[in-house]
């Protein structure tokens, strides 16, 4: 990348004006300062992305949340003490780096990254809970979001049924249901998930259905393919008849969460586009490609035996 282009993902990635130096020095970008930054900057720092300082550090002043107890009067802080800032127990700390500004980039008339206002329209904000409540709970930095399983499996809400129509038939109904997530599920065009329900039966095991749950863009974010994603406290359901005769069955819902999906498919174009990547490039390529796919996992899969006798049914919950 050129450098304005670049600078414009440093802004999130690694958003220290010494971070950017050095990424410019060693690129050979042409607004590079004349002189490496002072020694006390460790020169590998624009590689280790969001560090304390972005968040903490502005002039070389210290700053943080409100502190829960207040230190006994004369205690000697390490590195002076602080300054107290509400705004890091506010949403509105993280929307700089997880909202677009209006006139930011939109596909479908929708932006790419509108996570702050989806938050801002829920019941969550509402309810006063925070993005801090949910993704740094007891102040804890764990930013734990759709890589995360459990996060994941216990913002969605999963339902099979199964009735019985008669000897030949059966009715099969599933729900999910956004039931925690501050915002979208998920709330970005990358990650998707996929449901499967299977049906198991006397000597076979077929797929009978599959549910896309995102929002789907072509790699060059120019097109929108689909956008099923669940709006907070949002459902779906999808209910259909299906053949299944005497015998024992089950029916089984299976979750594949995909966290780098849109990247996957990415990652595979620019490598297939491009063949005259020089080595070093296309083996970065090949590295990510892989991270992205081995990063997909599934949740537990929720299972209903179906019943024998024409007008009963079935049903088993998760979350
Ligand atoms: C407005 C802030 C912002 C800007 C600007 C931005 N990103 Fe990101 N980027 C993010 C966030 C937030 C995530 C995490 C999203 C997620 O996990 O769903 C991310 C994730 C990524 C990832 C995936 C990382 C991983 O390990 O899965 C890559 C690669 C990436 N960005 C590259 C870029 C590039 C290249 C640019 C510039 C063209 C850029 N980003 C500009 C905020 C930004
Ligand atoms: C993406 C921004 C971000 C980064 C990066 C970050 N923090 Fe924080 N930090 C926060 C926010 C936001 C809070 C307050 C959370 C709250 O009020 O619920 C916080 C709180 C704290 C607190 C107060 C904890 C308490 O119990 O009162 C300390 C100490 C702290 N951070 C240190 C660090 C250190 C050290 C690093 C690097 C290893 C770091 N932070 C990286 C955003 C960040
Ligand atoms: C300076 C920009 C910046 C700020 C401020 C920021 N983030 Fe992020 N956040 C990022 C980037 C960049 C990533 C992706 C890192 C990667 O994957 O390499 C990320 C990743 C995440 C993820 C993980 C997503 C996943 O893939 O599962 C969560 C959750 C998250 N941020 C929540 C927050 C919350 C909550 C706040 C406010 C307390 C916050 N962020 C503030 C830039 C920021
Ligand atoms: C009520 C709890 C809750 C709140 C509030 C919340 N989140 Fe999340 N967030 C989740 C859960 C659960 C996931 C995992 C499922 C998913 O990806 O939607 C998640 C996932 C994410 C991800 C991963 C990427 C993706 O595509 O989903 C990011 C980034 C994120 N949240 C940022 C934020 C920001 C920024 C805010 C505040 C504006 C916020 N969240 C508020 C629960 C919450």
């Amino acid at each position: 990348m050129q450098q304005h282009q670049g600078n414009d993902c440093l802004r999130c990635h690694a958003p220290l004006a010494e971070q950017k130096a050095l990424m410019a020095l060693e690129r050979g970008w042409p607004n590079a300062p004349a002189s490496p930054p002072p020694s006390w900057v460790p020169p590998e720092l624009h590689r280790q992305g969001l560090v304390c300082a972005a968040c903490h550090v502005r002039r070389h002043e210290r700053f943080g949340p409100k502190a829960r107890v207040a230190p006994p009067e004369g205690t000697r802080l390490p590195h002076g003490g602080f300054t107290e800032e509400a705004a890091f127990s506010d949403s509105r700390f993280c929307s700089p780096c997880h909202q677009f500004a209006p006139d930011g980039r939109q596909v479908n008339g929708k932006l790419l990254e509108n996570t702050y206002a989806e938050w801002r329209a829920s019941r969550h904000a509402r309810e006063g809970r925070q993005c801090q409540s949910c993704h740094m709970p007891d102040r804890r930095h764990l930013w734990r979001g759709i890589h995360d399983r459990d996060m994941v499996r216990t913002a969605l809400h999963r339902e099979l049924s199964v009735t019985r129509v008669d000897a030949g038939r059966i009715r099969v109904t599933a729900v999910l249901a956004n039931r925690d997530a501050g915002h979208y599920l998920p709330t970005y065009v990358v990650p998707k998930l996929f449901v499967n329900l299977v049906l198991r039966g006397p000597g076979t095991r077929m797929l009978v259905g599959q549910h896309v749950v995102g929002r789907t863009l072509d790699v060059g974010l120019e097109r929108e393919m689909a956008d099923t994603r669940l709006a907070p406290d949002g459902r779906k359901e999808i209910s259909f008849e299906i053949a299944a005769g005497p015998g024992k069955w089950e029916a089984i819902l299976a979750t594949e969460v995909a966290p780098g999906e849109h990247y996957e498919r990415m990652f595979a174009d620019m490598r297939q586009r491009n063949p005259g990547l020089d080595e070093a490039t296309r083996a970065l390529l090949d590295e990510a490609l892989a991270k992205a796919v081995g990063a997909r996992y599934y949740l537990e899969e929720v299972r209903v035996a179906v019943p024998e006798s024409p007008g009963a049914a079935s049903r088993a919950v998760a979350n």
